[in-house]
């Protein structure tokens, strides 16, 4: 019988512990395929991060080279990283990567993201949960990949339907606000895009005894198990929810489950200065308004709700099939 073709991913991320929970979510889907981890500053800065999606990835046979990419913004400076949320190690300072070394495959992650996508038109979903910066650099070397992607679709913004306006200001989502220029061009951009926003993904919580039972389940729930527990510590404080928020699963699970989400169309801009600065603001097809900064620029996909517990229910048993 003929090999189903999968679908390929190009996954750009900071990992980060909720980095780390998506990178094993997709490992457990049968219809994609990772055509390569890409890097970013953000959840920690970029040596960081590249070091854990190698420990990652070797240590649970995920077959994609690893990419280093972007150390700081395109245009503002690197903010410090938020090591209370994601440990020093940016892995939950559980003592795992510790003394683990190894070096990333050659070659920019922007650069590698283009030769990706020329080899595969029309093929490959960039799936971006950090900082846009790769992505935007990705589409200054080459803005032809715009027309070549099949699919891009994005941790990040907070468009203020599910209630959350931000988490790194009162109006702005960590990722956007990391690199706000970065995320307007992405975001205006002549490529589809799908943003799985803050407001949504706040509401995807793996509760404690989620985790408590994954951890159970074997190697994989018991290492997102020993990476989570500052993070859920947080969590409970700051949004006070029993567990953890699955931000950057949710924009993964969007991947193989697009009907758990319902979404708004309409042009989006970031906000690249003053105080409301990382602000996502998406005007909606079909509502008129004077000239403004959202004429001319295509349509994006907004995610405005989702089925909350088939999120987490898919998150479950994709980790629990991996032992
Ligand atoms: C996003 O910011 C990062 O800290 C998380 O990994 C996620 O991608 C949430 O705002
Ligand atoms: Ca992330």
């Amino acid at each position: 019988m003929a090999e189903i073709e999968k679908n390929l991913v190009i996954f750009d991320t900071d990992p980060g512990i909720d980095d780390a929970m998506a990178l094993l979510f997709l490992k457990a889907q049968p219809s994609l395929k990772l055509a390569a981890v890409t890097t970013v500053f953000g959840n920690a800065e970029v040596d960081i991060t590249t070091r854990n999606a190698l420990y990652l990835t070797r240590r649970f046979g995920i077959d994609a080279p690893v990419y280093a990419g972007a150390s700081q913004p395109l245009t503002i400076a690197r903010r410090p990283a938020p090591t209370f949320i994601h440990g020093n190690d940016g892995l939950g300072d559980a003592d795992l990567v510790t003394g683990f070394s190894a070096e990333p495959a050659e070659g920019h992650a922007a650069d590698r993201i283009v030769d990706i996508v020329r080899a595969n038109p029309g093929k490959v979903t960039l799936l971006a949960v950090a900082p846009l910066t790769n992505l935007a650099l990705a589409l200054q070397r080459d803005p032809s990949i715009a027309t070549l992607v099949k699919d891009v679709v994005i941790m990040g913004g907070a468009f203020a339907w599910g209630g959350r306006r931000g988490n790194a200001t009162p109006v702005a989502e960590a990722n956007v606000h990391n690199d706000p220029h970065a995320a307007d061009r992405v975001f205006t951009a002549a490529w589809p895009v799908t943003a799985i926003g803050l407001d949504v993904t706040s509401h995807c919580v793996a509760s404690h005894e989620d985790a408590a039972e994954l951890a159970e389940s074997g190697g994989a729930g018991r290492f997102l198990w020993d990476i989570s527990r500052g993070y859920e510590a947080l969590y409970q404080r700051r949004n006070q929810v029993d567990g953890c928020c699955l931000h950057d699963v949710a924009a993964a699970a969007y991947l193989v489950a697009p009907h758990l989400f319902s979404l708004h169309s309409g042009p989006v801009r970031v906000v690249t200065e003053g105080i409301a600065i990382g602000q996502t603001i998406q005007k909606l097809d079909g509502h008129i308004f004077g000239p403004n900064a959202w004429d001319g620029h295509p349509s994006k996909l907004v995610a405005a709700d989702a089925d909350f517990a088939g999120i987490v229910d898919s998150y479950k048993t994709a980790i629990r099939s991996l032992g």
